[in-house]
């Protein structure tokens, strides 16, 4: 029996399998209108077995998207879209999930394929970018953002309020907060970004208290029944990985006492000077280590693409939910062709009806 075709049951909702496509922005919005392509992309992802599909960062507010091309949940118009990408997503047979962002000092980018660097100030597509203190990121990210007051933080909790409701209602049933990837979140946890000097920096209390606050606002609003869940940066790889994890797990014990359901363990992201070991699975164990620490279930990604690799991480208790990217651009049948390699005897534990029905009787009719 595959662990990983085994079905994954967080709150109300059951995932026909431990298999997640995480976010993956499409750079292909306009003015944060989903449109042709958001629809075919996700109703072929959620038709490809995959137990989870989670939507692309989905800009909380303006300023916070990366690029002026990424999705946006800021007003009512733009979550009638987002109720159809629900709904194709939910046709095929997996579980619905979005991912709510704020870019932070990262926004205001040209989209990857036209530079993925700041726009130029001085280009009327440019926006002013925010973040925790008036600290550049660097490399292709020179921009040196403003540091917000006080005011400014309260209004991006309640954007983030705002979009999470409207998430809510477009149907969404699995709510992923973007604390990751070196955008706003963590740019308040990262000492790389964060030199306040007021309640929202310096000591570790102080860096959390947007998160904690953030997550404790959105608590209000997101079904007590539903899947209430983080990305967040665990490590920068950096030179001070000890002190960072051991924070990043203080932090996620503080995140579960406050009603989160999981973890999606990620890198942070915060410096261009980082020394990231890409190799196979090279997240898993520190994901593990969240997991065992912080006593959350974990869900992690960054380059597991084998299925055998996948099967080990949930069978040895690394990861409960393992979130297989790229992998799926290439394939949308991923999910259903790493079952096949599992030797996972029924396509009707990973497809739909329509194709699992036929798909059955054809395995069985070659193997007679
Ligand atoms: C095109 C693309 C867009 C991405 N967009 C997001 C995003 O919106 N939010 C996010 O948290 N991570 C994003 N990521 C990171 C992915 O979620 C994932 O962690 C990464 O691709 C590593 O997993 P993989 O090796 O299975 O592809 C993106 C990655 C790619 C390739």
């Amino acid at each position: 029996m595959s662990a990983l075709f085994s079905p994954f049951q967080l709150k109300d909702v059951t995932l026909r399998n431990r298999i997640a496509i995480p976010p993956m922005c499409q750079y292909s919005a306009t003015d944060g209108f989903t449109n042709d392509w958001h629809e075919v992309h996700y109703t072929s992802l959620g038709r490809g077995g995959a137990g989870l599909v989670i939507v692309e960062a989905t800009g909380v507010a303006p300023e916070g998207r990366i690029t002026p091309r990424c999705l946006g949940l800021w007003n009512d118009a733009q979550a009638e879209g987002m109720a159809r990408i629900a709904k194709a997503i939910k046709a095929g047979g997996a579980v619905a999930g979005i991912q709510i962002a704020h870019a932070g000092r990262k926004a205001s980018a040209n989209i990857p394929w036209e530079g993925d660097d700041h726009i130029a100030e001085t280009d009327p597509r440019a926006w002013q970018i925010l973040s925790p203190s008036a600290s550049a990121f660097g490399a292709n990210l020179p921009r040196v953002p403003k540091a917000l007051s006080i005011e400014e933080i309260q209004r991006i909790k309640q954007n983030f309020v705002d979009a999470a409701r409207r998430a809510r209602d477009a149907g969404f049933e699995w709510l992923e907060l973007h604390f990751a990837h070196g955008y706003l979140a963590q740019s308040f946890f990262s000492t790389h970004a964060n030199q306040r000097t007021d309640t929202y920096g310096g000591d570790f209390e102080n860096r959390c208290r947007f998160l904690l606050e953030t997550l404790d606002a959105v608590r209000e609003v997101w079904p007590e029944n539903l899947p209430l869940t983080a990305r967040f940066g665990v490590i920068e790889y950096d030179g001070r990985d000890e002190e960072t994890l051991a924070e990043a797990i203080e932090l996620t014990k503080a995140f579960r006492e406050k009603g989160l359901d999981m973890l999606n363990v990620s890198v942070g992201f915060s410096t261009p000077e980082a020394k990231i070991p890409w190799g196979p699975g090279f997240l898993a164990p520190i994901a593990e280590r969240v997991k065992r620490e912080a006593q959350i279930p974990v869900a992690s990604s960054w380059c597991i693409d084998d299925p055998n690799i996948a099967e080990q991480t949930v069978a040895s208790q690394q990861l409960d939910l393992v979130m297989v990217g790229r992998a799926h651009l290439a394939n949308p049948n991923w999910t259903y062709q790493a079952a096949k390699a599992l030797a996972v005897q029924k396509p009707s534990w990973v497809l739909p009806a329509p194709y699992a029905h036929w798909l059955e009787r054809y395995q069985a009719s070659m193997a007679a």
